[in-house]
């Protein structure tokens, strides 16, 4: 916020007004912060190619994890996709110097030797077994990121498939690669989130707006609400994938006082291991609970 918008007037009292419906109409009629996407393909001469996306959204999150990402039609991004089906979704940290040479690899009508000329990131060989950079289909990652995305197109799912611009590309996932300090965070427990650089897309013909995101911070989730299980069931099926948790096993969980719970499930999940029992259900916790009444 600049030193002249604090002192701005709040706009509750003033009457809506339509804004015409454009083309683009996020950029061009509204107002869409959002992240963005470095996206990482292999041009037709075994080069990578960098393209932003500010248009990139989960799309599967439940079972299936994929990605959607609309591109305009014919970009390199959208051609190497279709050619190669593989990409990598870079997500970086904020930069303001790199976001100004971000623009420049936004720019429509550019080769990829043309564009890269003026990348600011080094470019790296995937750690994942397979996906080195082969000059042909898998591309280069970002070193600087401290996020990918490992993608293959999906062939079948298509949003719509008339040949006019937009893409929307769904594009699976196939590994999420953190750098060590993002997975440690998530593992022991959020304390910090990373300081993404925000865009608000393309105005005016002529100027991409960005923001830098404020300090993040929390509010807890209310306990009062809800059934009293969600946490547990949250937690519990979030720690071994080999071991799920039906929500009426939780429900006999809820009890438990909550520095103890992350102990007591991973207690129940290795004895689930031990007899090779996937789904934790009331039975298992019950039989649990009378071995320890003895
Ligand atoms: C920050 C940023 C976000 C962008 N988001 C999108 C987007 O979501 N979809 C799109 O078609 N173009 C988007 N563009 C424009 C593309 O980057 C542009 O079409 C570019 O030519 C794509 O690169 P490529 O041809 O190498 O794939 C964006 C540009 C910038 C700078």
């Amino acid at each position: 916020m600049s030193f002249l918008d604090r002192f701005r007037r709040s706009t509750a009292n003033e009457s809506f007004v339509n804004s015409p419906m454009r083309d683009n109409w996020y950029q061009a009629s509204s107002y869409w912060p959002s992240s963005f996407s470095l996206v990482t393909t292999v041009s037709e001469d075994g080069e990578t190619n960098i393209g932003p996306y500010q248009l990139t959204f989960p799309f599967e999150i439940i079972g299936g994890r994929a990605v959607m990402i609309i591109s305009r039609q014919g970009s390199n991004t959208d051609r190497n996709v279709k050619r190669t089906g593989k990409c990598a979704l870079n997500f970086v940290e904020f930069n303001r110097r790199h976001l100004k040479k971000i623009v420049s690899l936004g720019y429509p009508g550019q080769t990829t030797e043309e564009k890269m000329k003026d990348n600011p990131y080094t470019l790296v060989d995937s750690p994942t077994p397979g996906r080195e950079s082969d000059g042909k289909r898998m591309p280069k990652i970002l070193k600087e990121a401290f996020q990918v995305y490992e993608c293959s197109l999906d062939q079948e799912q298509h949003i719509r498939d008339d040949g006019k611009t937009p893409e929307y590309l769904i594009l699976r996932m196939e590994n999420i690669l953190l750098k060590e300090t993002w997975a440690k965070n998530i593992e022991d427990g959020t304390t910090r989130m990373p300081n993404m650089p925000i865009t608000f897309g393309f105005r005016d013909g002529a100027k991409f707006w960005f923001t830098e995101i404020r300090k993040p911070f929390w509010f807890p989730t209310p306990t009062d609400k809800g059934p009293k299980e969600e946490s547990i069931l949250y937690e519990a099926n979030r720690l071994n994938p080999e071991v799920q948790f039906t929500r009426e096993a939780c429900k006999q969980l809820t009890g438990i006082p909550r520095p103890f719970v992350k102990t007591a499930l991973k207690g129940i999940i290795k004895r689930a291991l031990e007899e090779g029992i996937s789904e934790v259900d009331v039975e298992f916790i019950e039989r649990l609970n009378k071995e320890r009444e003895g």
